[in-house]
């Protein structure tokens, strides 16, 4: 069972929010059949109808199964949070990187030499402090929602998890811990990597923090102690980039040892970790740099530069190759971007606190952190380094700025932006692949207590109705086309809708799955279907991270024949990152993105020519539902 400790101090806001509902069980199971009926096989979903018929039959498990649920509900502030957080990150054995931890990749910064790229670190450290400091005094204005069902306030406890939460490996689960009591009594500290040691940057001396200038200073004093190879340790951090039960089981033998467990304690104690990395060799290209950001680029680069477990981990690469990468588990990708976006703020904003030697004081040296070695480690070192060079290998990237149009283009169409975008990359999967696979869009339930996801459901019969009309060579009028993307829109919008009010089918099912455990019954015949498992294996993992400065999120497939497509729309372009594994000959990056960029075009002019016959004089119209070239 993991632990998430949550000390009293809670968010005033959060409380005053309503807790997350529990759906009617008919409405989910309805739901279900809906979702799956066009993605398996016709006798396949006739088993399934009447499996979750029997299921939801009066006096049936399900009933018993939501009747508990309830009672969970009343119980707990949020019933869906552990179970959530267990089945999507701690129970989940993938190595962090590339599988789970998305990054946000900075703009390409433009170092003069190494002292400059440390002035940029200096900085980025002192925003956090200041970041922190506001997190601390619970003083961040409150986020309200945008967009679908905009103004309600949202729930603000991901941003206490920022700077306060460690993973720990386990041999069957991970243990998320959260220190949530504030300003803790110990002086902060950060953990900065350099040429794969780790150093200990206290960030407070004599009980006053740091000011940038003192900051600057000590990563200059890391960056010459790194240099000295006698003193080298061997790259540790490597091990953090494994599978998460190989790690356990190297930390297991690590703590052996006190002086690698004084070393692992300070690790997990820090604020966050500050990476200066090596200039990695590349082309400083969107794709490269969402590479180094998601994997360092193996041992041989940055790979073993890295602490995984740590949840905020700062990369400033001497090349200017710059952005952080996070343990997914304690917040979602929308608080990471908030906080990315203060961070630039302040980078980039005035420099009035950069130079001001005045106040210098004479530090001590930061401390390298010690480790034991012994031939077994060695073994782990080498091995998890293996390991690592395979995913670096297989990750398939590509980073895609579609820049024919943006929001605007479609809000003008009186559509949904995001739904739209969702149909387009549904379509792009249909044109690759001749089919729909089950989707995954998350929604963020924040609007209530504690609240996460939830998934919106993409591949919708409306969408897969609507890709088959622009596949289908000249076989649809446009009208019937326009009438299908606006059904495929309105299918998707409302399953937002019904996803971010609470009402999304994957929370409550696992709700469902998780209680029957707890009460140790039999599996039920509705969660050992074979469409439940195709149902929750997402060939497509899908979310929209917009930002309002130039940066963008980026994260790896999470099945090994799937794609992972993350989306930041603006107003006149959208930037798509869309990854996959080579290993696997069914998936292909460029070739999806290939199809994505077609798709898109390929609506807009349906839309553009469905306004120009919707505006023709009455007389004229008559042509208005033949189909018509591209262009006219
Ligand atoms: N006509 C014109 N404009 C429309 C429209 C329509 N039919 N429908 C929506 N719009 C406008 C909205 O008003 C909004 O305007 P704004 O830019 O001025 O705010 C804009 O288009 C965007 O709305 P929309 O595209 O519908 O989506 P959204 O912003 O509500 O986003 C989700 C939908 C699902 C992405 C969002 O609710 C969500 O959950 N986001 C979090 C996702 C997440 O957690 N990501 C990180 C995971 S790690």
């Amino acid at each position: 069972m993991p632990i998430l400790e949550k000390a009293a101090a809670k968010d005033q806001c959060s409380q005053a929010l309503p807790k997350v509902p529990v759906p009617p069980l008919k409405q989910t199971l309805d739901t279900y059949l809906r979702c799956t009926q066009h993605l398996v096989k016709e006798e396949q979903f006739k088993k399934t109808k009447a499996i979750v018929e029997k299921f939801g039959a009066p006096g049936g498990v399900g009933e018993v199964l939501q009747q508990k649920l309830l009672e969970r509900r009343d119980k707990t502030t949020n019933w869906v949070y552990d179970y959530w957080l267990e089945d999507m990150y701690l129970n989940n054995r993938l190595a962090l990187p590339v599988n789970s931890s998305p990054a946000m990749v900075f703009p390409k910064q433009a170092f003069r030499d190494q002292k400059d790229a440390l002035r940029f670190a200096a900085r980025l450290i002192r925003g956090v402090l200041e970041y922190k400091a506001l997190i601390d005094e619970r003083a961040l204005p409150v986020d309200f929602a945008r967009g679908q069902l905009a103004g309600t306030p949202l729930c603000m406890e991901q941003y206490y998890r920022l700077f306060s939460s460690y993973r720990y490996p386990g041999l069957k689960t991970d243990i998320l811990k959260v220190q949530m009591d504030g300003i803790s009594s110990a002086p902060e500290h950060i953990i900065v990597a350099c040429k794969n040691q780790f150093f200990v940057l206290d960030v407070v001396a004599n009980s006053k923090q740091l000011n940038e200038m003192e900051i600057f200073h000590q990563l200059d004093k890391i960056m010459k102690m790194s240099e000295n190879t006698k003193e080298r340790h061997p790259p540790f951090g490597i091990l953090t980039s494994d599978g998460r039960t190989e790690w356990a089981q190297a930390r297991e033998a690590l703590t052996k040892d006190s002086i690698n467990r004084d070393s692992l304690a300070l690790i997990e104690s820090c604020v966050c970790v500050v990476c200066l990395d090596e200039p990695c060799g590349l082309q400083p290209s969107d794709t490269n740099r969402a590479l180094m950001m998601l994997h360092g680029g193996g041992r041989e680069k940055n790979g073993a530069n890295r602490w995984y477990d740590k949840s905020m981990q700062f990369v400033v690469g001497m090349d200017g190759i710059c952005g952080v990468v996070c343990d997914h588990s304690p917040f979602e990708g929308i608080v990471l971007v908030q906080c990315s976006e203060y961070l630039m703020k302040y980078i980039t904003g005035s420099p009035s606190k950069t130079v001001r030697s005045s106040s210098l004081r004479d530090l001590p040296h930061p401390r390298r952190l010690l480790w034991k070695c012994n031939p077994h480690i060695q073994g782990l070192l080498e091995a998890s380094g293996d390991r690592l060079l395979r995913l670096v290998n297989n990750l398939d990237m590509d980073v895609y700025k579609f820049t024919h149009y943006g929001k605007e283009f479609i809000k003008k169409q009186k559509m949904s932006p995001d739904a739209f975008i969702q149909v387009a990359l549904q379509l792009a999967f249909y044109k690759c692949r001749g089919r729909l696979v089950s989707t995954y869009e998350s929604a963020s339930i924040r609007r209530f207590q504690e609240g996460r996801v939830d998934n919106i459901r993409s591949a919708t019969a409306e969408t897969l109705a609507f890709a088959k009309s622009m596949v289908a060579e000249n076989a649809f009028s446009d009208s019937e086309k326009i009438k299908r993307l606006r059904d495929a829109i309105t299918a998707q919008t409302n399953y937002t809708i019904a996803a971010i009010t609470g009402m999304a089918i994957d929370n409550h099912l696992l709700g469902l799955l998780r209680i029957s455990k707890e009460l140790k019954m039999e599996k039920p015949e509705i969660f050992c279907d074979e469409t439940y498992a195709s149902s929750n294996h997402f060939i497509l993992s899908t979310s929209q991270v917009p930002t309002t400065v130039e940066m963008f999120c980026c994260y790896g497939p999470v099945v090994p024949n799937g794609y992972g497509a993350c989306y930041n729309p603006q107003s006149d372009h959208i930037i798509f990152c869309v990854s996959s594994f080579w290993e696997n000959t069914e998936t292909s990056s460029a070739v999806f993105v290939k199809a994505l960029n077609e798709g898109l075009l390929e609506i807009r002019d349906l839309c553009n020519r469905s306004s120009a016959a919707a505006t023709k004089p009455a007389d004229s119209s008559q042509g208005a539902s033949q189909p018509l070239r591209s262009g006219n």
